[in-house]
């Protein structure tokens, strides 16, 4: 009997390449999404790649009934949360709808887990929570903070379930620090897609691949890097899904805690991304000086290797590979 992992968020960009990742190990991934920032034809694509129906279930993390009534009809053995707001600029617009959404969701989400005698959650945060790292590579040591509403929901998460797991041992989390997801599944099935003009530099890109964008704006170009422009470590979204099979693993069969961060620990700047980019869709890409993005660090990497030991987990795709499966993913979905 396989063993059953709900996914809030499931239909969104992360989540659906973890779905496919965990149905390729052998997990029976069930969904729960409000459809807020996800595609209505997503569950029947993850059908079509994993050659089984999809248990999806649409209903919004914050109500309690509606969790409540997905927990008494599927038999789920853990949780993994990825349903959440996730842009920087709107949650400095809209503070309280990200501390409803990404605080108060987690708190009913375990609400309800405590009450269905289910303790074991796997939380999406961010390399947002180290603020503007001191150290590089970041080791999941340093010291955590936050600059924007986004960021003090993530800090505030993670604190929220250290406290629990701290007041009863039954609770057991794997809380991922993921750096900067990139790139599309190899099917170019699926991949990320926004409804708005992008705000990261990838979805960026791929507008301008397709020529609904005319140029890149590159945000500065006089940082204290080797270019002059912001360093990243961008990570493939499939090797990101793999990760979360592997923290899952050690919840489930050696009811292990960890706090590790799912990087590459190899930065690039964003004047490198848009060659490796130009290389993927076959021309060169425009791309305008523009001024600092306020906000922004000069470079942020990871120190990966405590999940190397713990979990197992390196990443293993490269840049090209990230922005050859985003082109043909966006290429696919234009056509
Ligand atoms: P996404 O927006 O594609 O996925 C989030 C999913 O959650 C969407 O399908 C959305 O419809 C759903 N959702 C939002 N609010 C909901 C609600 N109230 N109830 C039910 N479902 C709801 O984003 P993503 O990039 O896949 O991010 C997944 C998680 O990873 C988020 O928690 C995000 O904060 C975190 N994260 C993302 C990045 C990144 O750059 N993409 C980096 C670090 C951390
Ligand atoms: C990358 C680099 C920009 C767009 C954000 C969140 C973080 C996490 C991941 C959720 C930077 C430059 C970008 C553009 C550019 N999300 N850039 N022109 O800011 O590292 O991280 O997403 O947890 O919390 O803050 O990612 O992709 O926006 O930027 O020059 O049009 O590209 O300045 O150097 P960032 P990004």
């Amino acid at each position: 009997m396989p063993q059953t992992v709900l996914l809030t968020g499931g239909a969104g960009y992360i989540g659906s390449h973890t779905y496919v990742a965990l149905a390729e190990a052998g997990y029976r991934p069930v969904i729960l999404d409000s459809f807020v920032n996800a595609r209505d034809d997503v569950p029947e694509r993850l059908a079509r790649l994993t050659g089984a129906p999809v248990s999806c279930h649409r209903a919004d993390i914050r109500d309690a009934t509606a969790l409540h009534r997905v927990f008494a009809a599927e038999r789920i053995d853990a949780v993994i949360h990825f349903a959440a707001l996730k842009s920087v600029g709107e949650s400095v617009a809209r503070p309280l709808d990200y501390t409803e959404t990404n605080i108060g969701g987690l708190m009913t989400l375990l609400r309800v887990m405590g009450e269905a005698g289910l303790h074991r959650l796997v939380f999406s945060s961010s390399a947002t929570v180290y603020g503007a790292p001191q150290t590089l590579p970041i080791p999941e040591t340093a010291p955590v903070g936050h600059t924007n509403p986004y960021g003090f929901t993530k800090l505030t998460c993670e604190q929220i379930l250290q406290q629990l797991a701290a007041s009863d041992p039954r609770w057991c989390f794997g809380i991922l620090r993921y750096f900067n997801p990139a790139g599309a599944h190899h099917s170019a099935l699926l991949g990320e897609d926004p409804r708005d003009t992008p705000n990261n530099l990838m979805p960026y890109l791929a507008r301008v691949a397709t020529g609904e964008l005319p140029a890149l704006q590159v945000f500065g170009d006089d940082y204290d890097t080797p270019d002059g422009t912001g360093l990243r470590d961008y990570i493939h979204v499939e090797d990101l899904a793999r990760g979360h099979v592997l923290s899952l693993g050690a919840l489930l069969e050696q009811g292990a805690g960890h706090l590790v961060n799912l990087g590459t620990g190899q930065g690039y700047s964003v004047l490198e991304v848009l060659r490796a980019y130009s290389r993927a869709c076959g021309r060169d890409l425009p791309h305008v000086i523009a001024p600092r993005r306020p906000g922004d660090v000069a470079a942020c990497y990871a120190d990966p290797s405590r999940a190397a030991d713990f979990l197992g987990f390196r990443a293993c795709r490269t840049l090209d590979e990230m922005c050859a499966s985003s082109w043909a993913w966006i290429s696919a979905a234009r056509t």
